[in-house]
């Protein structure tokens, strides 16, 4: 038997200190075992000090050194990873996870590099019974999570599945870390350096089964556009990237239950008339300006501005924070439905970090489906997951019949 539940990799940075906070809050020091794990003793230690208490163990690995990873990998049910950019920091890691049948999950938004998991090591992984799951952070839980909620409640309503739900990000409050900023800024490095990572971005199913990449989505919205079902004007949803393709995977996974024709999209709102228009023009430019060439000179400029690695939204900011997720539903032809989801804190910390600890615990404690393999939330976890969300981690799902 493993001598710890979860291991939380990357207790030190700036995600990994609330999960570790969220976890010893709520649930102590005993009922789970865990422990952290990262690369700055010193580091971990004050974190420890400030966060939880000293009987919660400590081990210290590299990311690129395979014996210091095994080391802790090999002790424990699940990993629980916080470091990132993934697609430099993540590989031997889940590699290792796999070689030591032990259960996996992150908070990675890389599509390109869940592609190289899903390449490497899925088959390997599902013949092991291990559970492999990215994207359980703001993106993708709340998308993912949102329609699997929605088309179980549908579909004991109207004994069939929805073919189509569109996501509208109503409200959202929060902050950017430098690991993120730093994350969305190596995958542009990398895929300005590599042309196949723009053919996985670029494809609506780029996270499918290899042989299943096809269906009725086209590409993520890229401008701003007027939309009935919202009755508002529309822009382009950062996150959408990696929501739809990890809905989309889901969908796949599951034996495409909810149809091969089954259409997800996601956008922002902005409101109707001229000022929902110059609203939606406000908020494009700042999205421009993080998706400029890296080696432009204002690239340079705009970098100076944004947190530092370790840095990220404080206390107060994280508290205020909130999100609130519409999705309009078709039904079929005749029927629509309308469903929320919403969070109770910022986006990208207060609710990823209770988000990510409680797939975390899920994984190590709950009795789950046989899926196995490079998966994704909702089919890896399912109702028991979004049972955690409801009572734990501060989500709210909602669906009315219209
Ligand atoms: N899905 C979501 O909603 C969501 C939300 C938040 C964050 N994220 C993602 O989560 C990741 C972390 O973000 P963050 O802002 O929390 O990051 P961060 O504060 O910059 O922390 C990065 C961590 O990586 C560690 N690290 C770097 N190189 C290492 C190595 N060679 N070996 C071991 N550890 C190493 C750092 O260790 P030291 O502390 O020792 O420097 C630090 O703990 C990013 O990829 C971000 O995009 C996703």
């Amino acid at each position: 038997m493993k001598k710890f539940d979860v291991i939380i990799w990357g207790a030190s940075s700036f995600t990994g200190k609330l999960v570790c906070e969220y976890i010893y809050s709520k649930y102590g020091a005993n009922s789970i075992r865990w422990a952290m794990a990262g690369r700055n003793e010193k580091k971990l230690k004050d974190i420890r000090a400030e966060v939880a208490d000293s009987s919660i163990p400590i081990f210290i690995a590299d990311s690129f050194d395979e014996e210091s990873l095994s080391k802790f990998i090999i002790k424990t049910k699940v990993v629980c990873s916080t470091v990132g950019p993934y697609s430099l920091y993540g590989t031997k890691l889940v590699k290792l996870c796999v070689e030591n049948n032990t259960h996996y999950c992150d908070i990675t938004g890389e599509a390109h590099w869940i592609r190289t998991l899903i390449d490497n090591f899925h088959e390997e992984a599902k013949s092991k019974k291990l559970k492999i799951v990215n994207s359980c952070g703001f993106d993708s839980i709340p998308s993912d999570m949102g329609v699997y909620f929605i088309q179980n409640e549908i579909k004991k309503v109207y004994k069939n599945y929805a073919k189509s739900i569109k996501m509208r990000v109503a409200g959202i409050r929060g902050g950017i870390s430098g690991g993120t900023y730093g994350s969305i800024n190596n995958l542009l490095k990398e895929a300005h350096a590599d042309k196949d990572i723009f053919k996985v971005l670029n494809n609506p199913y780029g996270l499918n089964p290899i042989d299943k990449m096809e269906g009725m989505d086209k590409k993520d919205l890229r401008k701003i556009i007027f939309d009935k079902e919202s009755n508002s004007w529309i822009y382009p949803f950062i996150m959408a990237g990696i929501n739809t393709k990890i809905v989309r995977r889901s969908n796949a996974l599951s034996k495409f239950l909810y149809g091969k024709d089954f259409r997800y999209e996601e956008a922002m709102i902005s409101g109707k008339g001229i000022s929902g228009f110059l609203k939606a023009i406000l908020a494009v430019f700042p999205l421009a300006m993080i998706g400029l060439n890296p080696n432009s000179f204002l690239k340079k400029i705009v970098d100076s501005f944004m947190p530092k690695p370790g840095e990220g939204p404080g206390v107060k900011k994280r508290r205020n924070g909130f999100y609130n997720l519409r999705f309009y539903i078709t039904i079929d032809e005749k029927r629509k439905a309308f469903a929320k989801v919403i969070g109770d804190s910022d986006p990208g910390y207060g609710s990823t970090s209770k988000m990510l600890a409680e797939s975390a615990i899920c994984l190590a404690f709950d009795n789950l489906s046989k899926n196995y393999g490079v998966i994704t939330p909702s089919s890896g976890m399912g109702d028991k997951l979004l049972n955690r969300l409801k009572e734990n981690a501060g989500l709210s799902f909602e669906l009315k019949i219209k």
